[in-house]
């Protein structure tokens, strides 16, 4: 007996898919035969997820665009469904940390951090809500979160504050829409092993061993690796959570437990 996830006649969008966490979910959605319509800012990168979209032997297409911009959004899903005619599954996952205070923190960086966490969520959302009811007769979207949308974190104000507002209106969506068939959930990550946690490193001047070493700490005593995120994203995308809407999964290795 089989009790393998399928997403085979599916169709994904996954944003933020040219590395880290995106990229881990677009391969696991591909493993479990969706197709995959990665939008990022990183054409090389994009380029690279691809290629190993293919490797997995799935369809997969790149989309060079920028979330936070309604016509780059609204481009992409249209280009979707020129191309695979159908949408299942949005995973809105582009993100962009600054490690500041409201003392060090620009205006601007703030208004960047909102547009690509928050803003992005609501442009795409729009773009892509009637297209899964019209094509798939449902939908599932899953944005991504953070453990520092749940407790705060020191220096990253505009972080905490975009990643709450992710999780709240995950909810708030997840009421909106479930009765069109459309679930809504999110996944918190706490440390993952990305370019993001290594940059957020360099910027605060702190060793890479460091972040490392304070995993030790937590329960399952390791950072995160992407695919470890991944997998509950599938698990989202997937029918094995079918009456499951407006929830938030922390997948942190217990960070947050204590
Ligand atoms: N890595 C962690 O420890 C961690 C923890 C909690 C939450 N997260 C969240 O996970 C998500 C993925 O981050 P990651 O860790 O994989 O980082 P990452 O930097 O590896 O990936 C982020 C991707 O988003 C893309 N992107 C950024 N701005 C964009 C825009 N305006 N339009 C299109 N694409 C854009 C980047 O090019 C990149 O490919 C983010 O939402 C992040 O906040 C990460």
């Amino acid at each position: 007996m089989s009790v393998g996830i399928s997403l085979e006649g599916r169709v994904a969008l996954v944003t933020g898919g040219a590395s880290g966490i995106g990229r881990a979910a677009a391969v696991r959605l591909a493993e479990a035969g969706a197709r995959v319509a990665v939008v990022d800012l990183d054409e090389a990168g994009g380029r690279e997820t691809v290629e190993r979209l293919h490797q997995v032997g799935g369809e997969a297409a790149l989309i060079v665009g920028d979330v936070s911009l309604d016509r780059h959004v609204q481009s992409a899903v249209k280009r979707v469904v020129e191309r695979f005619g159908r949408l299942d599954i949005l995973f809105n996952n582009a993100g962009i940390i600054r490690r500041r205070t409201v003392l060090t923190l620009s205006e601007e960086d703030w208004d960047r951090v909102m547009a690509v966490n928050v803003k992005s969520i609501f442009l795409m959302s729009r773009a892509a809500i009637p297209v899964m009811q019209e094509t798939a007769g449902r939908g599932s979207i899953i944005n991504t979160g953070s453990g520092w949308g749940v407790t705060g974190g020191a220096e990253a104000v505009v972080y905490c504050a975009s990643k709450a507002a992710v999780i709240n209106m995950t909810r708030a969506m997840a009421i909106d829409h479930g009765p069109n068939g459309i679930r809504v959930n999110s996944v918190s990550p706490g440390d993952t092993d990305t370019g993001m946690l290594r940059q957020e490193a360099r910027e605060l001047g702190q060793p890479w061993a460091l972040f490392e070493s304070d995993s030790k700490d937590r329960p399952l005593a390791r950072l995160g690796q992407p695919r470890d995120i991944a997998d509950a994203v599938l698990f989202l995308a997937s029918d094995l959570s079918v009456w499951v809407t407006g929830a938030n999964i922390v997948v942190d290795g217990g960070g947050l437990a204590g």
